[in-house]
């Protein structure tokens, strides 16, 4: 049994590295993929749904994949600085392997809108936080224009590094599958991800992995969906903060894989994402991030597409850690406070 070393030592042969690229790694990679059959349930026809739960990586978000890699090469490139804009997950990897590589992360994020635990991350992992007035989209323009101009270099995924990393999930995918799903259902903000998907697919198709391609199915949150109604959202709103994106970097890209996978975008709103959330944490028992819950919400919206026999994964991009406002703001549990500390107060608190 081999011990894992990270993407990049496990996945090398399909990845731009040489043996000069400094390897800068937390082990990213090899997350569960879970099996989650109440949810296989809902869908009213025998079929089998995964999630990859990518929250399970070492910052917390499928982040890491992208950034092991966009921060070696950058590395190896002699950076000495990095920049990105995010909404939150990206500040957070970026921060963390950015000062492993001992080089200096600075982050511009929308100020008021990432999620507590991320801000945190970013923060203790030694970024330097600057939180604009301004969303996403501006910021992501912000800091293009700065890595033209300053020494420092982009790790957003509009840098291609991030895309070889993160097309490693779909490479997992298949080892566990030993074939692609039928499906795969992924949220969509700055539609890297979907992107990244996509190519490892086709790439491990091509490689001779699998037999065939998923379709790809991209769900964004209603208020900002521009992927779906073919327009950017110059003020996106959602709850799940992680995709509240107006005008996605990788627009075209992600339309190309939609297309090529027969594939579909769909939006689903607030209160179906929350739903998904709380399904997946109270029935399933695994915590995801609202912006991951998209996947799931989405399946379930389209269900009666779902063909019977079909195998389905929907990727769980970040922890539910990542935003503990949103989970005790909006759970259905009980939470009984001032109980006195008798065995009978509890009892009868407990309804015993
Ligand atoms: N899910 C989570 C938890 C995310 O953090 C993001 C993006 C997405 C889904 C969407 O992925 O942008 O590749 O389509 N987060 C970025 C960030 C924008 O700054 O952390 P995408």
């Amino acid at each position: 049994c081999q011990p894992w070393l990270g993407l990049i030592e496990t996945y090398r042969e399909y990845l731009p590295v040489s043996e000069k690229t400094p390897v800068v790694t937390l082990y990213e990679g090899n997350t569960p993929l879970i099996p989650v059959p109440s949810i296989a349930q809902r869908i009213g026809k025998q079929v089998r749904v995964f999630v990859k739960y990518d929250g399970l990586n070492p910052t917390g978000s499928f982040k890491d994949r992208g950034m092991t890699m966009a921060i070696s090469k950058a590395k190896e490139a002699g950076a000495k600085a990095v920049i990105c804009a995010s909404t939150g997950n990206t500040s957070a990897a970026a921060a963390a392997y950015a000062r492993r590589g001992g080089m200096r992360p600075f982050v511009l994020i929308p100020d008021g809108y990432v999620a507590l635990g991320k801000l945190a991350q970013a923060l203790l992992y030694g970024a330097e936080v600057l939180a604009i007035k301004g969303n996403f989209d501006r910021a992501l323009e912000i800091v293009r224009e700065m890595a033209e101009t300053y020494p420092v270099t982009l790790v957003n995924s509009v840098n291609p590094y991030r895309l070889e990393g993160q097309k490693t999930g779909a490479f997992e995918v298949v080892d566990v599958l030993g074939d692609a799903p039928d499906w795969l259902c992924i949220p969509v903000g700055n539609a890297g991800n979907i992107t990244a998907y996509w190519m490892g697919f086709c790439e491990y198709h091509q490689a001779g992995k699998c037999g065939r391609l998923p379709r790809m199915m991209g769900f964004q949150a209603a208020g900002a969906a521009p992927l779906v109604t073919g327009h950017p959202f110059p003020h996106p709103e959602t709850i799940a903060t992680a995709i509240r994106i107006g005008n996605p970097a990788s627009w075209e890209k992600a339309v190309a894989a939609k297309s090529a996978s027969t594939g579909e975008f769909n939006s689903v709103t607030d209160a179906e994402i929350l739903d998904a959330y709380r399904l997946l944490a109270s029935e399933e028992g695994i915590f995801c991030e609202p912006a991951s819950a998209a996947s799931v919400a989405g399946m379930l919206k389209v269900k009666d597409q779902i063909p019977t026999g079909a195998t389905v994964v929907c990727v769980l991009t970040g922890n539910g850690l990542k935003d503990p406002d949103t989970a005790i703001k909006h759970s259905n549990s009980q939470f009984k406070q001032g109980i006195l500390p008798e065995v009978k107060a509890v009892a009868e608190a407990m309804g015993m």
